[in-house]
């Protein structure tokens, strides 16, 4: 076991370890440490706080996520089996859930989102066209962050003069180390502006719709209701998380790949219809979500004796970089037949945004790579990982 681990002996006849998965660490760590443990191990017990399940059985992970009724979504947060919040629709079970879905569905379809192409890779190409004069940036501040979260505004129908603003809470909500902010109070203060930004958002859209996701979300009825205030901030906290973090960490690392790995870049350059199996290899090799379910009942999964009402956390990285289940799995294969992976998630819960974030990743790299084809990484920087959801946090490149 890694020496990153501190053994605890055994939990219910199940190994038992102070794992704390905040901890940031050097690149691709996060991801490497998930392999060590899959190698050895189908679950274990972490001793943190009140305690979790941990599985790292790939197969497993899967099942999890698919057994809604085993494993339920009222807490996705493995140190909190009991939030006070609700976050719609990733909190919801089925059936409520599967309303939200169906109705959120249209807005998200692999049409609508075709429909939104030019503008994305109009976006894309402004941004980067702005770079062009320069030597070298930190592509994350600089694009990486900055694109996805326009998309996002214009979908939702949010003023484009707040997208510093929006970063500053990205920034104070998902990506602050324990040494900056110590006691929490900046990532709480950040809580409460997105969430008085978003009430303020809802009440102008109630007294004068727009032609937006927003309000166009208000004007549906799930059981013959219309959709509460409550409700709508509870979607907009959701979509706010999903949509911020995921893409930009993606970029991250599609750009890190590509300035690591540049015989494969100029594959691409050369040949651009390889882009899109690059894309998936990346989103599966570089996993980075950890999602987490509590579970209904007592159960057993991944060798663990779960008790109803505990938490288990189900590493998406355990199930991608499975050795059963791909060939070469820690090789990013531009040719693979099939990148089979389930970075998006598996189950009722599988990404909403998938459509949007493929569209979003190809576009960037086609549009990077069109205009900055060859780049190397800055030399000496410290490329370190950290956050919720483990993504680099600054990635400065030089051309
Ligand atoms: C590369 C980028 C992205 C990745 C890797 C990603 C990954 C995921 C994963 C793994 C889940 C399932 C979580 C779970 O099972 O608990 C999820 C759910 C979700 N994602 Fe994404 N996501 C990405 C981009 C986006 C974008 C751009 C949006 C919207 C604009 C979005 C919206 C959502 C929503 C609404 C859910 C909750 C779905 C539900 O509960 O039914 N995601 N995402």
């Amino acid at each position: 076991m890694s020496t990153m681990l501190e053994p605890e002996g055994t939990y219910e006849g199940v190994p038992a370890y102070h794992f704390d998965n905040r901890l940031g660490g050097p690149v691709l760590s996060h991801q490497q440490r998930w392999d060590e443990i899959a190698g050895t191990h189908s679950g274990f017990r972490s001793t943190i706080a009140s305690g979790y399940w941990v599985i790292t059985e790939g197969r497993a992970v899967q099942e999890a996520l698919q057994d809604w009724r085993r494993f339920s979504n009222k807490s996705v947060t493995a140190l909190n089996p009991d939030p006070k919040f609700l976050w719609i629709p990733e909190m919801l079970d089925p059936p409520l859930h599967t309303t939200w879905r169906r109705l959120l569905g249209t807005e998200f379809s692999p049409k609508s989102v075709a429909a939104r192409e030019p503008e994305v890779r109009r976006v894309a190409g402004e941004l980067i066209d702005q770079l062009l004069d320069r030597s070298g940036v930190d592509v994350l501040d600089e694009f990486a962050r900055q694109f996805p979260t326009l998309i996002f505004m214009r979908l939702m129908g949010l003023p484009e003069q707040d997208l510093g603003i929006f970063l500053d809470w990205v920034h104070d909500l998902l990506h602050l180390t324990y040494d900056e902010d110590p006691d929490g109070v900046r990532q709480m203060r950040a809580m409460t502006a997105v969430s008085e930004y978003f009430q303020e958002q809802i009440a102008l859209r109630r007294d004068a719709p727009r032609d937006d996701l927003l309000s166009r979300t208000m004007s549906w009825e799930i059981d013959g209701r219309p959709i509460s205030d409550y409700d709508m901030h509870a979607f907009c906290i959701l979509m706010f998380q999903a949509g911020f973090d995921t893409v930009p960490i993606s970029i991250g690392w599609a750009l890190y790949h590509f300035a690591t790995h540049p015989e494969q870049r100029r594959a691409v350059i050369e040949d651009p219809s390889l882009i899109a199996m690059g894309v998936e290899e990346i989103l599966r090799v570089y996993s980075f979500v950890v999602p987490a379910r509590k579970a209904t009942a007592d159960t057993e999964i991944g060798g663990c004796p779960v008790k109803a009402g505990e938490m288990v956390m189900l590493p998406l990285a355990v199930a991608n970089r499975d050795p059963e289940r791909f060939e070469n799995p820690l090789e990013v294969d531009l040719h693979r037949e099939q990148s089979n992976h389930i970075a998006f998630g598996s189950g009722p819960h599988r990404c909403l945004g998938s459509h949007l974030a493929r569209l979003e990743l190809n576009v960037a790299v086609e549009e990077w790579h069109k205009r900055i084809p060859e780049y190397r990484l800055v030399a000496g920087q410290d490329l370190e990982q950290h956050g919720n959801m483990y993504g680099i946090q600054s990635l400065r490149l030089e051309w």
